[in-house]
């Protein structure tokens, strides 16, 4: 007896490992009351028929029509919310002059909740509409508005980790967007907290606190020891920034005479559950050490191109262990688009291992061995990006959570080039991931619920 609510027949595309898209052409997928796959039975096995025809005619027998394929929902492992308000904009100043000059004005708009709110309904439902099912988010430093983002996650059925921010130091923060001290801050982060799991009792999909130093530079030592005690405390995930940018790396080690990630350790901030964005300039011991604690790497490449002037040694970091998966960076990535992500992650990839070559640098060579295929690119969006959560979320496999996106490869305004009724379905994916857009996603499923279906 298979236990079931809904059953799903058609070809899916998922990874169960980095260098390897699955092709599950056909299958059922059985789903049961709590989102989760409790069966896949393909073509091959015996019941196959039998169940096919059995269940073929049920009301909650869904079948993808021609030209339809599942794939597993994004994970974003990396969003500012309140910046999608001036994303695609200010992408042409340094990080730090980036931030006191438009991120900090424009976050601190967030203690007014009707703002906040408008924004963040946007957000979500954006994020949906562009097949994102799960998005870990640095909210700001207000509590409230904080768990509004939350609210608002749980109720449009997207799966949120959401983090209110602290930035406590007075020296490196505007009087007018910070925490008042590291007393509050740590407060203000523990009833932020307790609200979560208040809220989380009551959503199907699951929303989950997140620790949230900004980044070493925003923090003072007090806030940071305290940050590292309350996820320990209630085994919390942590988020923060990690050497992202020439100028970021060298605050820390001017600081502390060590490196962020070591830094981030002393405080009890790396572990099975830490995810740091951009992390471009660790070292080896650095990554040594993310990979033996288990942290993983949000990999924003968009906001690397932008922000960072660096590319992730992405291959070199996977190699080693280290949980790896794909961050927007909202505003510093100007897409909310991890199709476009897992682009530029290919495209950043080849560069660095090309290395720049033209008449005027001639001599300059890459790194070897750095170049990730789209295969590899949709495993950090999905596996990958689950991986880096400790969640059963990211591939299409029994005891793993129903999030699909169904792309509709024929759809009028959006055809993609397929002329041929039996090209290869590799090719097929290939062109999904380098084409598609929000209108050949026709629905998005979470936790076993349709969250998006465009009409
Ligand atoms: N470092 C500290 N804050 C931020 C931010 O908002 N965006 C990026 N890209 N880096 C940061
Ligand atoms: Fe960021």
């Amino acid at each position: 007896m298979i236990n079931y609510t809904y059953i799903f027949h058609g070809t899916a595309f998922s990874s169960y490992s980095p260098e390897k898209v699955n092709i599950l052409e056909n299958h059922l997928f059985f789903i049961n009351d709590n989102g989760i796959i409790e069966k896949i039975v393909g073509p091959e096995q015996e019941d196959y028929t039998s169940l096919l025809s059995k269940h073929q005619d049920d009301a909650n027998f869904h079948q993808l029509e021609d030209g339809q394929y599942f794939l597993p929902g994004f994970v974003d492992l990396h969003v500012h919310a309140p910046q999608w308000a001036q994303s695609g904009t200010a992408l042409d100043l340094p990080l730090y002059d980036w931030l006191h000059t438009y991120t900090f004005p424009l976050e601190a708009k967030y203690a007014d909740l009707a703002f906040a709110k408008t924004v963040y309904e946007d957000l979500v439902s954006t994020l949906l509409a562009n097949g994102t099912t799960t998005v870990l988010y640095f909210a700001t430093v207000h509590k409230e508005a904080s768990l509004l983002l939350a609210e608002i996650c749980a109720r449009k059925g997207q799966r949120g980790l959401v983090g209110k921010v602290v930035m406590d130091d007075p020296d490196q923060n505007p009087d007018y967007y910070r925490d008042a001290d590291s007393k509050t801050a740590i407060k203000d982060t523990e009833e932020f907290i307790l609200a979560m799991k208040e809220l989380a009792k009551e959503v199907k999909q699951g929303v989950y606190p997140v620790v949230t130093p900004r980044f070493i530079p925003s923090c003072s030592d007090e806030a940071l020891k305290g940050l590292g005690e309350l996820a320990a405390k209630y085994d919390t995930h942590i988020q923060s920034h990690c050497s992202e940018s020439d100028w970021a790396h060298q605050y820390v080690k001017d600081r502390f005479q060590k490196n962020d990630a070591f830094a981030l350790h002393d405080f009890g901030l790396l572990g099975d559950k830490s995810v740091m964005a951009h992390s471009n300039f660790l070292d080896d011991r650095d990554a040594e050490l993310f990979a033996s604690t288990g942290t993983a790497i949000s990999h924003c490449p968009l906001s690397n191109a932008y922000f960072a002037n660096s590319v992730l040694p992405l291959k070199r970091f996977q190699a080693m262990g280290i949980d790896i998966g794909l961050g927007t960076d909202i505003s510093a990535g100007a897409t909310p688009s991890i199709y476009d992500n897992a682009k530029q992650a290919v495209v950043s990839s080849r560069m660095l291992e090309d290395g720049v070559s033209t008449a005027l640098c001639a001599a300059e060579r890459g790194v070897a061995d750095s170049r990730i295929s789209i295969h590899e690119a949709f495993y950090l969006a999905t596996a990958g990006g689950g991986e880096s959560l400790s969640l059963p979320i990211g591939k299409l496999e029994e005891n793993y959570t129903w999030d699909v996106q169904i792309i509709d490869t024929k759809i009028a305004s959006a055809k993609l080039p397929i002329f041929d009724a039996h090209e290869a379905l590799d090719d097929i994916f290939q062109k999904i991931i380098y084409l598609v857009r929000p209108e050949n996603i026709k629905e998005v499923w979470v936790q076993g619920e349709r969250v998006h279906s465009r009409v």
